[in-house]
């Protein structure tokens, strides 16, 4: 695959996470979640874990200077041998502020990649969503759509199935909101360089994967 910078852009639970890993492992290009990162700082009780959990918890987008500081760093070691962005840019802000990093380093973006899906079908996804404890991974429903329950075992290392603290119905609504108003325009951004591919999330999980690689060998 001639594209190795790609940015995954889509609403929450729009699959950006799942389609990311598996991109990842075929391809042998880093996936770089800054929700992963960021829980990950929250769970090691850093300081700027501490100071996320607050805007996470509450649905919201954690400042742009600490998002752009947290990514720089990142890019600095993944960079040469592209990478998956995936929750990242989302604002304006963010897409200006890559553009400048990966300018400085002649490593542009190459394609920017977007999820639809419809909002409804999102909370009922996300409101379902378990997640391990330990390990992070995500544990899909049963065949009739049925979540796993809270605080049965990681099939992979055995850890406490949990609900994110924000897959509450109430704080998915707002974090839709602010998608709405603030990364939906991220996706204008790269329409207008020309960078955007859409694909249809609201299909199986391998269509959608396979529109993904068809859209970036295009
Ligand atoms: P983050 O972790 O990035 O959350 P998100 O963008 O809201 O995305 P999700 O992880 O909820 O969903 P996803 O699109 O990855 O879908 P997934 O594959 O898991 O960010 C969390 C928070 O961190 C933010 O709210 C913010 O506070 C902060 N943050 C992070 N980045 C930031 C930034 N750049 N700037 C500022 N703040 C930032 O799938 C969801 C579910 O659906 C799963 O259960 C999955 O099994 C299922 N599923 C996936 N695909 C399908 C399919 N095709 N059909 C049926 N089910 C499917």
């Amino acid at each position: 695959m001639a594209v190795s910078r790609i940015v995954l852009l889509g609403p929450p639970g729009s699959g950006k996470g799942t389609q990311g890993k598996r991109l990842a492992a075929e391809c042998g290009m880093p996936q770089i979640s800054t929700g992963d990162l960021l829980r990950r700082a929250v769970k090691a009780g850093t300081e700027l874990g501490q100071m996320a959990q607050r805007y996470m918890n509450a649905g919201q987008l954690v400042p742009d200077d600490v998002m752009l500081g947290l990514i720089r760093e990142v890019l600095a070691n993944a960079a040469s041998s592209g990478f998956i962005l995936d929750g990242f840019p989302r604002t304006i802000a963010q897409a200006e502020g890559l553009d400048v990093m990966l300018v400085e380093i002649v490593q542009p973006v190459q394609r920017a990649l977007l999820l639809d899906v419809d909002g409804e079908v999102l909370v009922r996804r996300i409101s379902g969503r378990r997640v391990c404890a330990n390990c992070g991974t995500n544990q899909a429903p049963a065949a009739d759509g049925t979540p796993a329950a809270v605080g049965t075992r990681c099939p992979n290392c055995g850890g406490e199935l949990i609900q994110r603290d924000d897959d509450r119905e109430e704080t998915v609504r707002k974090r839709l909101g602010v998608y709405d108003q603030q990364t939906a325009p991220v996706v204008a951004y790269y329409a207008a360089q020309r960078k955007l591919a859409r694909v249809d999330g609201d299909q199986p999980v391998d269509d959608v994967y396979a529109a993904m690689l068809s859209a970036l060998s295009n």
